[in-house]
């Protein structure tokens, strides 16, 4: 039986599919959009069932009785954007460190003196349950607000069993219950908590023989995450964690090169990880090892934004190195507190002198590969599900030229019209 398009949105003036390779990897390919021009994009049920020219789409779906018609009135359509590293379970806001890192504190000073993610942390367990969930939906409410319609979202402000498992928890709910699409991430070595800073090799045993194993027997994570920086985990600590995540069967991340360069996107590469995140600092061998790996490299703009950094990751030569890029919010209560995607591909035209059609493969094909959904999520072809945002925009390049408002008219997730109408 032929399926019928319970939803069709036509006169699509731009429509960016991204169909073709995926992850896109060097200037060619991340520039290109899969574009077409006057489009349109037929949707049964909850997946695409035609996406092209909007007069070829339109003569090959049959409507249903009840199908819903948008036109587009020759507006851009791209797929629903995939943020693929946040922190969004808290419920404290630091907004005092903020003032403090303006008057000249480094966000390392304040970190070492117990304030930063460790202050995140005693805030967070004791919050109770019911105020996290609330918390955080309001945030995700405000991501699909932008166009996101997928995160991936990590743990790592409990450092305790109960308080990480609580947060994934939340993670796991919050997935059964909202439109956008949470994946989630472990993140038990953020930070070394209060009560362990003089026996950290306890924290880690914990970590492996206790934290793991739970997290594992409720299959609440893909993936594993870490903070490998100086003064937070070092490099033989980070392989030995992450060792003991890969043989629990979980996929690997690390935050990497974010504020020095300790070899932690050389370490990513060695130990085949899905992504390496922020890499401000990256040296030369962890661009051509992440290049040989095909470890994606999350580039987390508003992180440097936020902090008020000079620089920011060298986007251009890994792109000319051979590195898969991806671009995500960092969306957390210290470094960076944004929901907006949009205003990180700003970022990345501005400070890393990304081209339009770069910043969205990155923040759609390209992100879904960070999140092991390369070809599942982040293009529009038959078959896959129907996410996608329709914009009150003409021309895609107006997405970082038009910086800092929000020009989404409509959200679709799974087929259905959430934002917007
Ligand atoms: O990605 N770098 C470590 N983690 C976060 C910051 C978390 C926090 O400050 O609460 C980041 O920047
Ligand atoms: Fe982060």
């Amino acid at each position: 039986m032929k399926k019928k398009a319970t939803l069709l949105v036509k006169n699509i003036g731009q429509l960016v599919t991204m169909t073709g390779p995926f992850p896109r990897i060097g200037k060619k390919q991340l520039n290109d959009l899969g574009l077409v021009e006057g489009g349109g994009i037929a949707v049964a049920g909850n997946e695409i069932l035609a996406v092209g020219e909007s007069e070829v789409v339109e003569g090959k779906a049959p409507l249903s009785d009840s199908c819903k018609v948008i036109d587009a009135k020759g507006a851009v359509v791209t797929p629903g954007l995939i943020d693929p590293h946040t922190h969004p379970v808290f419920s404290m806001t630091r907004e005092k460190e903020f003032e403090m890192r303006i008057a000249g504190k480094s966000y390392m000073e304040i970190a070492q003196t117990g304030g930063g993610i460790r202050a995140s942390v005693r805030d967070l367990r004791s919050a109770p349950r019911k105020q996290l969930m609330e918390k955080t939906k309001k945030r995700l409410d405000r991501m699909l607000r932008y166009g996101v319609t997928t995160i991936e979202a990590k743990s790592g402000y409990g450092l305790s069993t109960d308080a990480e498992l609580k947060q994934l928890e939340v993670i796991r709910d919050l997935n059964q219950t909202h439109s956008i699409d949470l994946v989630p991430t472990f993140l038990g070595a953020h930070e070394i908590p209060d009560e362990y800073r003089n026996q950290r090799n306890e924290y880690i045993d914990i970590i492996i023989n206790e934290m793991l194993p739970a997290v594992i027997k409720d299959n609440l994570a893909e993936f594993s995450d870490i903070f490998t920086e100086e003064g937070v985990y070092d490099i033989e600590e980070s392989r030995k964690i992450q060792q003991a995540a890969r043989d629990a069967g979980l996929g690997l991340k690390f935050h990497a090169d974010e504020l020095k360069s300790v070899g932690g996107a050389e370490l990513a590469a060695e130990m085949g990880a899905i992504s390496a995140d922020h890499l401000v600092y990256i040296s030369d061998a962890g661009i051509s090892a992440l290049a040989k790996s095909g470890t994606v490299a999350v580039l987390l703009p508003g992180t440097t934004f936020s902090l008020s950094g000079k620089q920011y990751a060298p986007a251009r030569i890994m792109i000319e190195e051979g590195v898969t890029i991806a671009l995500s919010t960092d969306c957390n209560p210290g470094s960076s507190f944004s929901e907006s995607l949009p205003f990180m591909i700003s970022l990345a035209a501005l400070e890393m002198k990304m081209t339009a059609a770069e910043a969205l493969s990155a923040v759609t094909v390209n992100a879904a590969c960070a999140i092991n959904r390369g070809g599942k999520i982040g293009q529009l072809q038959p078959e896959m599900p129907a996410d996608f945002v329709i914009w009150d925009m003409a021309d895609y390049r107006e997405l970082p030229y038009h910086y800092a408002v929000n020009l989404v008219t409509r959200v679709i997730k799974s087929g259905q019209v959430v934002v917007g109408d």
